[in-house]
Parts: C-alpha cells; sequence; structure tokens
C-alpha cells in the first residue's frame, strides 16, 4: 500500500476536542492508522510539549501491537545547533525519551539533524538528500509556536525555504529556557523549511498548550503571508488542525 492511503481529507480540516487528552489520543490514532495503512511509512515528528500526550499514548498502543515501528523511517523536524545529542535539552534525547526506547524504530531509519556537525550547511543538504532518498515526507505532525512558527521557522521564513541553520527570536528562546536550565539557551537550530514540510503528502498541525490561541485564530482567518509561517499550511491541500476548545 502506498502514502496516498493515508485517511485524511483534501482540505484544511480543523478538529476541536475537549481536553488535551483527547486531542492526543485523536492524533496517536493518525499515526499509527498511518503505519497499519502503510508500515513503511516516512514520517516527520515535531518535539515540544503539545506531542508528549500523542507519543506516550502510541507507545502504549505499540507495547499491545508488539513491531509497530519496524519498518517506520521518521525525521525530525528541527534539533539545537551546539547542544550535543546527550544533553538534557537536545530534540534527540526528548526522541530518545518519549518514543524511541519504546518502540522497534530501527536506529538507521530514525533523523535527526546533527546541529553538531562541523559543517551545517552540509548537514542541511544531506538532511533534505535523505528525505528525498526515502521517497518523500508522507504524512507530517507539526507543533505550533506562539509566534507561529512551524518547525524553527520562524516569522519571515520564505515559503519556499529548504533544511537550513536559523536564528531563534528572543521569544523562542524565552518559551524553551526552562529546557536549558544553566542558561545557556541555544541561539541557532537546524530546521526543515517550509517548502520541505509543504511536500509531505499530508499534514497534522496539533494546535494546544498555553498561549496559542492568537497564533490559531491567525491561521485559521489571517492572511496567508510569510510574518505568519504557520499561514503556508494554508496553501496545502491536506491539512488536519487539532485544536483544544
Ligand atoms: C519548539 C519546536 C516546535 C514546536 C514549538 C511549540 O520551538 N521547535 O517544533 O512546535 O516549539 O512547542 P510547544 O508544543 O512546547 O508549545
Amino acid at each position: 500500500m502506498n502514502a496516498e492511503c493515508i485517511h485524511l481529507p483534501p482540505f484544511m480540516n480543523w478538529r476541536s476536542f475537549p481536553t488535551s487528552a483527547s486531542l492526543s489520543q485523536h492524533a496517536a490514532g493518525i499515526l499509527l492508522n498511518a503505519i497499519r495503512d502503510n508500515p513503511s511509512v516516512v514520517l516527520a515528528l515535531p518535539t515540544g510539549r503539545s506531542p508528549l500526550g500523542m507519543y506516550d499514548r502510541v507507545v502504549n498502543e505499540c507495547e499491545r501491537e508488539y513491531r509497530c515501528f519496524r519498518d517506520v523511517t521518521t525525521f525530525n523536524l528541527d534539533e539545537y545547533v551546539g547542544v550535543p545529542r546527550g544533553h538534557p535539552g537536545s530534540y534527540r534525547t526528548y526522541m530518545q525519551r518519549h518514543l524511541f526506547e519504546h518502540v522497534d524504530l530501527d536506529p538507521r531509519n530514525a533523523h535527526i539533524p546533527d546541529g553538531m556537525a562541523g559543517d551545517l550547511d552540509a548537514e542541511c543538504r544531506r538532511y533534505e538528500e535523505e528525505i528525498r532518498a526515502a521517497g518523500g515526507l508522507a504524512l507530517t505532525f507539526l507543533g505550533l509556536g506562539r509566534n507561529g512558527h512551524i518547525g524553527f521557522n520562524e516569522p519571515g521564513s520564505p515559503f519556499d525555504a529548504r533544511t537550513r541553520v536559523v536564528e531563534l527570536t528572543p521569544s523562542t528562546r524565552a518559551a524553551n529556557a526552562e529546557f536549558f536550565p544553566d542558561g545557556n539557551v541555544p541561539t541557532h537550530a537546524i530546521t526543515m523549511g517550509i517548502a520541505t514540510i509543504l511536500e509531505s503528502r499530508a499534514i497534522v498541525l496539533l494546535a494546544s498548550g498555553a498561549g496559542k490561541q492568537e497564533a490559531i485564530e491567525r491561521l485559521r482567518s489571517g492572511s496567508v503571508d510569510e510574518s505568519f509561517p504557520a499561514s503556508a499550511l494554508r496553501l496545502h491541500p491536506n491539512v488536519t488542525v487539532l485544536t483544544q476548545a
């Protein structure tokens, strides 16, 4: 079965849930159904607080359904620059802790940009090439930054941008400062570009959490422009937005 079998409607579909638990349950169901439809599906995965409940439920389900992730390939959206993979604040550590250690995903198929690479631009090109070699992204899960960022595509990111090094805004650094208690909050990250994300065949945006209401309203009814990166999703034919009522 190919990736086009993912059961998502061909337009921006808004779903509202009464609790974060029900939203996470639904998101986990979408992820697991994608694997059931195509056991070698290529997924793009987010970090942050919003997907934690989804990963928790996926892990629980996979304990019952042995070998869920055996042939799956994953690409994370982003990683900090200059943060070693074993650092508690790195996205590699986050993924290990919340998903990878608990499922049978082949470590060779779990891709995260290397923010410690000597040549970061070459690393970004390599990451794009790996996505292409895997056949492209079938299903991408995204979180939503309070300023409308997706991945680490901050306001002003060109919609045609691909994986690259970006500078984090002060508000994004403040939002993630708690993960760097020594005060050394990273200033840069590698992120998939908006064009990379828009090439995914289907996209699910987890638009939940404190302080997101303004961004959600702007996504729903604001204009499509580069000052608000998530608005690029309105150009995509198959996006599902999960919000909390
Ligand atoms: C971070 C990540 C994004 C994430 C966003 C929202 O900056 N790079 O990919 O979507 O923050 O995070 P949270 O879910 O914690 O609100």
